[in-house]
Formats: C-alpha cells, sequence, structure tokens
C-alpha cells in the first residue's frame, strides 16, 4: 500500500496515530498518510455535516451530500467513479469482519479511501453508492469510525516490509499463513527462571529444527482452543 486516506470528522485524532514508529517507518519508506474532513468541504451553512433519521430515532446520520462534496473536492471527481480507482471502504459495525487475510489483501492495494461514520452512523445511500466495501472490526459498536480506521491501519502497516524493524517480524504471527491461521507461539525472555515458573527447555536447547517444531506444536494448540472465539 503507498496511499491510505482516511474521511474523518477527526483529523487530528491521526495525529497521534502518526508518532507511532513502524508508521513512521513506513511513511519514510514512501507511505501517504492523508486525512480529510467533510466539514471543511460541506456545502450546507454552520458546518453542518448530519441529520436526523427519516422514520424517526435516536441520533445523527452522516449526509450524502455532505460525503459527495467531500470525496469531490479531494478527488475531483463524481465520488461514484472513485471506487473504479481505489478500495473505498466504509467502516461500520456490520460489515466484513476484519482478520488476517482482510488485512492482507488491503495491505496489497495501492491505495485505500476509508470513510468514517459517527453518531448512528452513515446515510446508507454513502455505502452503496461510493463505497467498494464494508469493514468491521467486530460485531460491538464504537462511537464513530476513527477507532475502526486505527485499527485497519495498524494492521495493515504492520505488514509493509520494512514498517516493523525485524523483516520477518509480521511473516510468522498470529493468524498469518506461515502459522496455518493459528494464534501464535508462546514467547519468553530472561530471566529463564522467576519465581519458580521455568522458561521450557528446548527453547534453551539452541536445536532450531527442535524450536520450530516446538512453536508449531504450540501454535496448533492454539489454534485448537481459541477462548471466546464463536468464529469457525
Ligand atoms: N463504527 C462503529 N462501530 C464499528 C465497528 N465495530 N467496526 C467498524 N466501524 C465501526
Amino acid at each position: 500500500m503507498k496511499q491510505l486516506d482516511v474521511v474523518t470528522l477527526f483529523p487530528e485524532w491521526f495525529d497521534w496515530f502518526r508518532t507511532q514508529r513502524h508508521v513512521g517507518n513506513a511513511m519514510r519508506d514512501g507511505l501517504e498518510l492523508r486525512c480529510m474532513n467533510p466539514r471543511e468541504h460541506t456545502p450546507l451553512t454552520g458546518g453542518q455535516v448530519d441529520d436526523t433519521p427519516f422514520g424517526g430515532g435516536a441520533g445523527m446520520v452522516l449526509r450524502v451530500d455532505v460525503m459527495d462534496a467531500a470525496l469531490r473536492a479531494f478527488y475531483n471527481m463524481d465520488p461514484v467513479d472513485l471506487k473504479l480507482q481505489r478500495r473505498v471502504i466504509a467502516l461500520t459495525p456490520g460489515g466484513r469482519v476484519l482478520d488476517d487475510a482482510y488485512v492482507d489483501e488491503l495491505a496489497a492495494e495501492p491505495a485505500i479511501t476509508l470513510l468514517c461514520g459517527r453518531y448512528e452512523g452513515f446515510d446508507e445511500r454513502i455505502v452503496q453508492h461510493y463505497a467498494s466495501d464494508t469493514l468491521s472490526v467486530g460485531r460491538y459498536v464504537l462511537s464513530g469510525g476513527e477507532l475502526a480506521a486505527m485499527t485497519v491501519a495498524d494492521a495493515v502497516i504492520r505488514k509493509l516490509p520494512g514498517a516493523l524493524g525485524h523483516a520477518d517480524s509480521a511473516v510468522e504471527e498470529s493468524f498469518s499463513a506461515a502459522l496455518g491461521g493459528n494464534p501464535e507461539y508462546p514467547h519468553y525472555t530472561r530471566p529463564a527462571d522467576y519465581r519458580g515458573w521455568s522458561v521450557p527447555d528446548v527453547l534453551l536447547s539452541g536445536h532450531h529444527e527442535e524450536i520450530r517444531n516446538w512453536r508449531r506444536a504450540r501454535s496448533a494448540e492454539r489454534g485448537e482452543s481459541r477462548p471466546g472465539d464463536s468464529t469457525p
């Protein structure tokens, strides 16, 4: 991925996100991370971006005309055509649930746009006509798409070459193809013994083959029993 754009009413939240080392590394290696605030482009008065839902109910809904104006101003094209050129992802609790395979798919895309909803979310026409995908970070409701966007950005950016210090760090980690989709094996560091809790002997043995086998076995074991995981 070379360009990650986030459409958000709270672009300043991402100032913190950029301070992380792996994000800085990826940006130094050419990743462009841009934020755009629909409030700056709204055709409505007083910076209005949302409205009450037709049919009644609680909360506010992000307006389709506001999203249209924002995307049009930023990309200089009809946003209906934007999704033909790049993945445009609406963040919503009911969307396609993020997993390692989805992250890999996104990391392979040259350019992505994440649309953050707020309050009760988007006018459905934004999702229908401007988004190529929907994405959920889990079946629970956040107060807006920003934390979900940061979750996606973090998971994708750590997959980019050079983002993590060690080139292999993101290859053999939890849920990766390298581990057959299983959670990662347990890690230990010094001290080798603490309060009588000792590190498995094999890890101190220096036998690389045995260590590899032990790790694969522990990873597979964890794959058998994932606490609280209801997915197949
Ligand atoms: N916006 C609000 N809740 C969300 C979730 N769980 N995933 C993605 N976007 C969201």
